[in-house]
């Protein structure tokens, strides 16, 4: 299932503009800003979708019957980009489990991409609520591969994948190649992709907008 969330007019919308515009999204703190915020949209619009159970808290005056979430997810993040759009996500379901992985594209002759995956560190993920950071879901290679990495630490019972900005060719990708169910949350959906793989419009490269530029 794919959740498009610009679709709907919200403040959303104002995030979206300022990532893409190419003179604002040079101020890297408002760039990460504007992603943790937009991972905040994302898990409150995810959080719609999870198990709750009634609870009882005590307040000062009486008891006070609130749903309340049966199981916290494991958030996991895939490095560097990832991180924006983690803490954002980590704002909202603060008694999440925490997962990282390492993903980069090594540029090949012809515009091929060669994807490396290798740094993990999770936790046992089995029958739990998965969420997959990924701000730009570009290919969807990378997503794929992560999924493929992370299952050595168990199966989870429900994937959500939340990324800002993905090219169609990538949901196309992700929709065959993560298991059926699961839900692909997304601010954005470009058309294209370019001889490098970026997304067009798109913003440019996210990991260095939000770090700075690597070697
Ligand atoms: N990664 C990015 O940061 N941007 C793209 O457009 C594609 C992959």
């Amino acid at each position: 299932m794919i959740h498009e969330l610009s679709k709907t007019n919200s403040i959303l919308n104002q995030f979206i503009a300022e990532i893409r515009n190419k003179d604002i999204q040079k101020d890297p703190l408002r760039f990460r800003k504007n992603m943790e915020r937009m991972g905040e949209i994302m898990g409150y619009e995810l959080s719609k979708k999870l198990d709750y159970a009634e609870t009882s808290v005590q307040t000062p005056l009486g008891v006070a019957r609130v749903n309340q979430l049966k199981n916290q997810p494991v958030i996991a993040s895939i490095l560097r980009a990832g991180l924006t759009m983690h803490n954002g996500l980590l704002n909202f379901f603060d008694h999440a489990e925490n997962a990282f992985i390492s993903a980069y594209r090594e540029e090949k002759e012809g515009g091929q991409l060669k994807i490396h995956v290798e740094y993990l560190a999770s936790p046992d993920l089995n029958g739990k609520t998965l969420i997959i950071a990924d701000p730009m879901l570009a290919t969807g290679q990378s997503m794929s591969l992560v999924y493929e990495a992370i299952q050595r630490n168990g199966t989870p019972a429900k994937i959500h994948t939340v990324s800002a900005i993905a090219s169609k060719q990538a949901i196309d990708y992700v929709s065959k190649h993560l298991p059926a169910g699961t839900e692909i949350w997304v601010a954005v959906i470009d058309d294209e992709l370019n001889a490098n793989s970026y997304i067009v419009p798109g913003i440019g490269d996210a990991g260095d907008l939000a770090f700075g530029l690597k070697l």
